[in-house]
C-alpha cells in the first residue's frame, strides 16, 4: 500500500509519503463541553457510542441521543446504553458505515432486511437509513416498522450541499452500479463512487491503516492535484441510490419527499 501511495505522491508532486498522524480531532472533553454548553436538541453518534458517563451527561443536558447500528447485535448494545432512537443503517447507505462491532467485511446487511429485524429486537424507535431517495423508500421504511428515515445521498444534489463541482459531476455520471464500500480513503469502510483510487487500491484494502490514520495519507492527494485530475483521488461519498438524485433546493426536496410518501 505504501509503495502505491509513493507512486501517487510522486505523480501529484507531493514529495515523500509522510508518517501517518491523527487528521481529525476526536470527540474529547473539550468537544463534549461545547456540546453540553450548546445543548443541541439531537446528538447523533455514528461509530458506536462514547462511554456511559458521556451518554448520561448528554441525556441530563436534555439532548435526544441517536446512534447508528448496522446489525441487530449493535442495535441491542445501543439500546442497552440508553439511547433514545436507533438509526438502522443498511449496506446501501452512502458514506461511512456506522459499524462498530465485528468484522466490517461481514457488515453487509441491506436496509430491507435490517430494519424489520432491528424493529423486532429493540423497544426504542428505529430510523431507517440507506438507499432511500424518494417517497417510495419512505413508505417502504414505515411499512417495515421504522418510525422515521434518515436520508443522506439524495441531498447531495441540492445547491446547499457543500460539494465541489468535480464531486457534483461524479454524482451526475453515476449509475446504480457505480458505488463500492472501500477503506482506502480513511481506514473505515465507506460507500463511495468508484474512481481510479478506489479501483487501484482495491487489492490492498487489508493494508489500509486504521481509521483515521489512513485519511492522513490518502486525503491530501485530491487536494494536491489540479481540478482536471481531482476526480481520480477525491472521495465521492454516495449511496446506491445515487443515480436517482434530483437537483432542487433542500426545502423543495423535503416537501416533495413528504408529498410522495403520502399520509
Ligand atoms: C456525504 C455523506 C456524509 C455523511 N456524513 C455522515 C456523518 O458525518 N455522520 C453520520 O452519522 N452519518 C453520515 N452519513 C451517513 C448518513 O447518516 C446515512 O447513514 C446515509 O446517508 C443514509 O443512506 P443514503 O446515503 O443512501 O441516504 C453521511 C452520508 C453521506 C452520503
Amino acid at each position: 500500500m505504501r509503495n502505491r501511495l509513493h507512486g501517487y505522491y510522486d505523480e501529484v508532486g507531493l514529495g515523500p509519503v509522510p508518517q501517518p498522524c491523527e487528521p481529525f480531532p476526536s470527540f474529547d472533553e473539550e468537544r463534549l463541553d461545547i456540546v453540553l454548553e450548546l445543548r443541541p436538541k439531537v446528538v447523533s453518534f455514528h461509530f458506536g457510542l462514547p462511554d456511559t458517563k458521556i451518554v448520561q451527561q448528554l441525556k441530563e443536558a436534555g439532548c435526544v441521543l441517536l446512534c447508528s447500528a448496522t446489525t441487530v447485535s449493535e442495535a441491542r448494545q445501543i439500546e442497552a446504553a440508553g439511547v433514545n432512537a436507533i438509526i438502522a443503517q443498511g449496506y446501501e447507505a452512502g458514506g461511512h458505515r456506522g459499524t462498530f462491532t465485528g468484522d466490517p467485511a461481514i457488515d453487509t446487511v441491506g436496509t430491507m432486511a435490517l430494519v424489520p429485524q432491528i424493529v423486532d429486537a429493540v423497544r426504542v424507535p428505529v430510523i431507517a437509513a440507506g438507499g432511500i431517495f424518494d417517497g417510495r423508500g419512505i413508505a417502504a421504511s414505515f411499512a417495515l416498522g421504522a418510525s422515521g428515515v434518515q436520508i443522506g445521498t439524495a441531498f447531495l444534489a441540492c445547491p446547499e450541499a457543500n460539494v465541489q463541482p468535480v464531486y457534483r459531476a461524479g454524482l451526475r455520471a453515476a449509475s446504480d452500479e457505480s458505488t463500492s464500500v472501500a477503506r482506502c480513503f480513511t481506514g473505515r469502510p465507506a460507500r463511495v463512487v468508484r474512481n481510479r483510487f478506489v479501483l487501484e487500491m482495491a487489492g490492498e484494502e487489508d493494508a489500509a491503516l486504521e481509521f483515521p490514520l489512513q485519511a492522513s495519507l490518502a486525503l491530501p492527494l485530491s487536494m494536491a492535484v489540479d481540478e482536471s485530475r481531482r476526480a481520480d483521488f477525491l472521495p465521492i461519498w454516495a449511496g446506491q441510490g445515487v443515480a436517482k438524485l434530483r437537483e432542487m433546493t433542500a426545502t423543495a426536496l423535503v416537501e416533495k419527499l413528504v408529498a410522495e410518501a403520502g399520509p
